[in-house]
């Protein structure tokens, strides 16, 4: 059991007191968990096997799941990336500091404990205050998956980490919620047209308008390059059911369904309009904007478990823009 500390700082002007003992912690080889603008990381030194193999640990996340690589100026790029190509100048140029990863070719200075042993490495630059400062000041850069234990939602407050890892981990930066609330796009261009190969935080539409058309759909072949794909991902305890967009019927059946099996339910509904639907049934409304639903949908699974609910029934949002990333997490927690 780590003694673990847990600081408040500013998301806008973080303290540079605090940043720097944080950064110092990683520069020994400690884990550090730090807001981004799309989840909570838990990170550690890119450049130290042993804190690597600590943080893989402290997760509980297999070891052939290779990390993101984050990065605070283009120019550390070179140790890290063999060869960028244009297309990523390109990207990084347009979408940097922000939610979206570049799969590129590794260097030899990377580990094979980054890359599990793939001779690609994913690399972005976060759009956050606290996790700028934190790279800059350790002055190389920072693994960070997302800061949760393997397999359940990401965290996307301090206090969701804290809830997973508090014992396991040094240090705890809380700069208040997260903006996104999903995890980065991963964007592989190693291959031409380059692929999508986890939906996140960009969405396919913003990036087409910069570099023509991409593929968000590839088989299954090619998403094995994302060894991620291969896990269970985003499920809260209680198993999660989807209704379609509007579909007020289509919830009352599943509740009917389900009343009597289930103890308790909770539903996460935008336009299905207010019903009572049973004593046993929690409902959350969001606003019926996909950012909203993307800020919040993690935090509601994880209230949800911790009241203690069955079943999980969420309502279905259109697959474009953010949605895409949205309906992939539901699909995702939804399979058994
Ligand atoms: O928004 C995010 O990306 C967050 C924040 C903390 O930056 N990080 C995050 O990391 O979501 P993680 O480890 O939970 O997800 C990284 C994903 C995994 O699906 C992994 O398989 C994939 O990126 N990945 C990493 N390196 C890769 C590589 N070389 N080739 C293909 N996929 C890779
Ligand atoms: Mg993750």
């Amino acid at each position: 059991m780590i003694d673990t500390k847990y600081v408040t700082v500013s998301a806008e002007q973080p303290d540079e007191e605090v940043v720097s003992e944080a950064a110092r912690v990683l520069d020994r080889g400690g884990l550090v968990a730090f807001p981004t603008e799309t989840v909570y990381g838990l990170g550690a030194d890119a450049f130290s096997d042993s804190a690597i193999r600590k943080l893989f640990d402290a997760k509980g996340r297999p070891a052939d799941n290779p990390l993101i690589v984050h990065i605070a100026d283009t120019t550390s790029l070179t140790s890290i990336s063999a060869s960028f190509p244009e297309i990523g100048l390109t990207l990084a140029r347009t979408f940097w500091p922000g939610p979206l990863t570049l799969v590129v070719q590794r260097t030899d200075r990377v580990s094979d404990l980054v890359t599990a042993g793939l001779d690609s490495v994913a690399v972005r630059m976060p759009n956050h205050p606290v996790a700028l400062s934190l790279i800059r000041k350790l002055g190389r850069g920072i693994v960070a998956p997302s800061a949760n234990i393997s397999g359940g939602p990401s965290p996307t407050t301090a206090h969701h980490v804290y809830d997973d890892l508090n014992g396991r981990i040094d240090f705890i930066l809380d700069a208040g919620p997260t903006k996104i609330g999903v995890e980065s796009t991963v964007l592989d261009i190693t291959l031409t047209p380059p692929v999508i190969l986890r939906k996140g935080g960009l969405s396919k539409e913003a990036i087409e308008a910069v570099v023509g058309q991409i593929d968000s759909d590839a088989g299954s072949e090619i998403l094995k390059r994302s060894p991620g794909n291969r896990y269970k991902h985003y499920s809260p305890r209680a198993s999660i059911r989807l209704v379609k967009e509007g579909n007020l019927e289509e919830l009352s059946r599943i509740l009917q369904d389900e009343v009597g099996s289930t103890k308790h339910i909770g539903c996460i509904l935008h336009s299905i309009p207010d019903r009572h639907f049973g004593p046993n049934v929690i409902v959350r409304r969001i606003a019926s904007d996909v950012e909203q639903i993307s800020h919040m949908l993690f935090d509601l699974l994880r209230e949800f478990d911790k009241s203690g609910v069955d079943l999980i029934i969420v309502e279905e949002v259109e697959e474009k823009g953010l949605g895409m990333a949205v309906m992939d997490r539901l699909r995702r927690g939804s399979a058994s």
